[in-house]
């Protein structure tokens, strides 16, 4: 499907990172136009109307939310910017963190205006070494400017940004978590209601949005809630996206598309299809590691939030991780059951046992150990755990594990049968 690159319209130019190539490329003039000819309060109804839906997970609308902050102006007003980024297959941030900072940038002025904030917290994941050199230039270079600072571009509003590092949890993605760490603290999610608009950072108003979100106000700042409405599958899943990939294709990475584009589409034509010819496709998580498997026969789903809602899985973070027929599905939830029992932040007692005995099963039926009883156990542990705990991070492990074994369930009761993993055992080890 032929479409203009907006997201990604300046990566693969040389210097891409600086402000010079930047404005050399039209940039910030959408914030001049929102500054110039919108209120805050225009600009919210602007971004509502656009249908922009958040980039992070939820795909909550970007501008009801900002709708939420309360009325009264007691307190100052905090805008975080979520780029911890540490879903397994999701790389789609740092792509424009480290290509195209000022993109984001400029989304988190205009976007800081709107919702009459004056001061922004960058939330970067520890391990983003680069992307947080790169994006504190940026950032220095826009003060130097006049797009950062006191009275942007003659208007009266003014921004900071301050740069925080994170320490490589998971956890801290979750964006009452990310408060938590961002106030010092131990990175334990809190429990909601208050929702952070109304208490947030320091007990202050506060809006957490994802880098791409926020890139994508940029785009509806330059050209209009109209013409941005307009891309995608309107009204309700609208605008471009960054799609990841890896996993078993020929070429794992990030491609743009309109929301909808067909996930086959996107495997086939832009990633070049399955790595191994002779290995074809078994099964995909279009979503990202936390959300719901799908085998190979449900994969001809469009990619939008409720396309993929109504196939039983989640857009998530649009992390799509490819499985060919080579996988074995015990090993690769094994796989992730580690990852998500590294990661309990250990606040919930269902999670923090739960995802711990997830893992000893996995190893048991992968090892050859395992027991029939095993495969409903599995299930039985996930449905203990989703509901249960203050943050939707049980989900993020109990949604895998009930959609492999309920996809897959021939798969985990043949390792119990054999006392051996299938695959292995075919290839002699
Ligand atoms: C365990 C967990 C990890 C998360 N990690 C991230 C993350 O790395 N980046 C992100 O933007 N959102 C993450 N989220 C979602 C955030 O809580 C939040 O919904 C998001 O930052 C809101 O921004 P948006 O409305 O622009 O999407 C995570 C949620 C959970 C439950």
């Amino acid at each position: 499907m032929a479409f203009e690159p907006l997201l990604t319209r300046n990566v693969g130019r040389p210097g891409s990172e600086a402000i010079d190539a930047y404005l050399a490329s039209g940039g910030y003039q959408g914030l001049k136009r929102v500054l110039r000819e919108f209120t805050p309060e225009k600009f919210v109804e602007e971004v509502k109307s656009s249908g922009l839906r958040g980039r992070g997970g939820a795909g909550f609308s970007t501008g009801m939310k900002w709708g939420f902050l309360p009325k009264g102006r007691e307190k100052p007003r905090y805008l975080c910017v979520n780029a911890d980024e540490s879903e397994p297959g999701t790389f789609k941030d740092r792509l424009l963190i480290e290509k195209d900072p000022h993109l984001v940038l400029e989304g988190i002025i205009a976007s800081a205006y709107a919702i009459e904030c004056n001061l922004a917290f960058f939330y970067i994941r520890g391990e983003f070494h680069q992307g947080h050199r790169i994006f504190q230039k940026a950032v220095a270079e826009a003060h130097a400017r006049g797009y950062l600072g006191r009275n942007i571009l003659g208007s009266g509003f003014g921004l900071d940004i301050i740069m925080y590092r994170g320490a490589g949890a998971y956890i801290c993605g979750e964006e009452t978590a990310l408060l938590e760490s961002l106030e010092g603290k131990r990175g334990y999610p809190r429990i909601k209601p208050p929702f952070p608009a109304l208490v947030g950072l320091y007990g202050c108003p506060t809006i957490i949005n994802n880098v791409e979100t926020l890139a994508n106000v940029t785009l509806i700042a330059e050209r209009g809630a109209a013409w941005y409405a307009a891309i995608g599958r309107p009204p309700k899943n609208t605008g471009p996206k960054l799609f990841c990939l890896s996993g078993h294709v020929k070429r794992p990475g990030v491609y743009e598309a309109p929301l909808g584009v067909p996930f086959l589409e996107l495997l086939n034509e832009q990633a070049g299809g399955m790595a191994h010819p002779s290995r074809p496709l078994k099964a995909a998580v279009p979503g990202g590691s936390s959300m719901k498997i799908l085998p190979a026969s449900k994969c001809d789903v469009l990619l939008d939030f409720d396309s993929l809602a109504a196939a039983g899985t989640s857009l998530g973070s649009a992390g799509g991780i490819v499985m060919d027929t080579g996988t074995c599905i015990v090993g690769a939830l094994l796989n992730l059951a580690r990852f998500y029992a590294h990661e309990s932040c250990g606040q919930c007692t269902p999670c923090r046992e739960g995802t711990g005995w997830l893992v000893q099963i996995l190893v048991r039926l992968e090892r050859g150990d395992g027991r029939m009883e095993d495969v409903g156990l599995l299930a039985d542990i996930a449905g203990r755990i989703e509901g249960n705990t203050v943050c939707p991070f049980g989900e993020a492990i109990a949604w895998p594990v009930d959609s492999y074994v309920k996809e897959f369930r021939e798969e985990f009761e043949e390792h119990a049968r054999r006392k051996a993993c299938p695959l292995r055992a075919a290839a002699g080890r």
